[in-house]
């Protein structure tokens, strides 16, 4: 786990006031487990807190379509919850239309999350994409190779990052104020508008582990103002 974070006890869970569908599905876990015969598995990690979770895919070869999925998470209760809920929203669907299910909707599918835990569903979407990813460059799928690197696909991947004082992505809070690139090199500038700027080091340390986690990029540069 990151500093400053530590997993949540029983007593912790339950003062987050957590919707009756979270503890449904974090008491009763869909599609929690190992799938032996998986096509493709992902393993990722939530910036925000360092939990890490896996999940594994069977996908038809023709059809492109998810016949199983399967997750193990080392999570939270929120992670758990939306793990469950995401890979029961995606089996039995293509992998075009699974690509569609963002985090936000597995959010309100569960009615809802603690602001400080959108990072925990974040993680769970990211990794059912990585894995369809994944699969989709074994498979050759992949439309016009890979993307490049750009002002739009890095505004596209700030908004996995969650201001945690509203549980809502820094890029529909209008926290974006600029971002260039030049050589690999990224430059983003970020207004704290009225979030309080102890936050302010959480939102750096997960922007740059997103953006330098994508192809091509080199160094990346945050600046912040208020
Ligand atoms: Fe780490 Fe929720 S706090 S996944």
């Amino acid at each position: 786990m990151r500093r400053g974070s530590r997993h949540l006890n029983s007593d912790d869970v339950m003062a987050l006031k957590y919707t009756k569908k979270v503890m449904d599905h974090f008491l009763h876990p869909r599609n929690m487990g190992e799938l032996k015969d998986a096509d493709v598995e992902a393993t990722d990690g939530s910036p925000a807190c360092g939990d890490m979770m896996t999940i594994g895919l069977k996908i038809d070869p023709k059809t492109h379509k998810i016949l199983d999925v399967k997750f193990k998470s080392y999570g939270c209760a929120s992670n758990i919850a939306t793990a469950s809920v995401i890979t029961e929203m995606v089996k039995g669907r293509t992998l075009e239309e699974a690509k569609k299910i963002k985090w936000n909707a597995a959010a309100e599918e569960l009615d809802g999350l603690p602001p400080v835990k959108m990072h925990c569903s974040v993680l769970a979407a990211k990794t059912l994409m990585d894995a369809i990813r994944k699969y989709e460059k074994m498979h050759g799928l992949l439309e016009g190779g890979e993307e490049e690197l750009s002002a739009e696909n890095i505004r596209l991947e700030l908004r996995n990052i969650i201001n945690p004082e509203m549980g809502i992505d820094i890029v529909r809070l209008k926290m974006v104020k600029g971002i260039s690139v030049k050589k690999g090199v990224v430059k983003i500038r970020i207004s704290m508008g009225n979030t309080d700027r102890v936050y302010e080091d959480s939102i750096r340390e997960e922007i740059e582990e997103h953006v330098k986690a994508m192809r091509g990029v080199k160094r990346v540069e945050v600046g912040f103002s208020t």
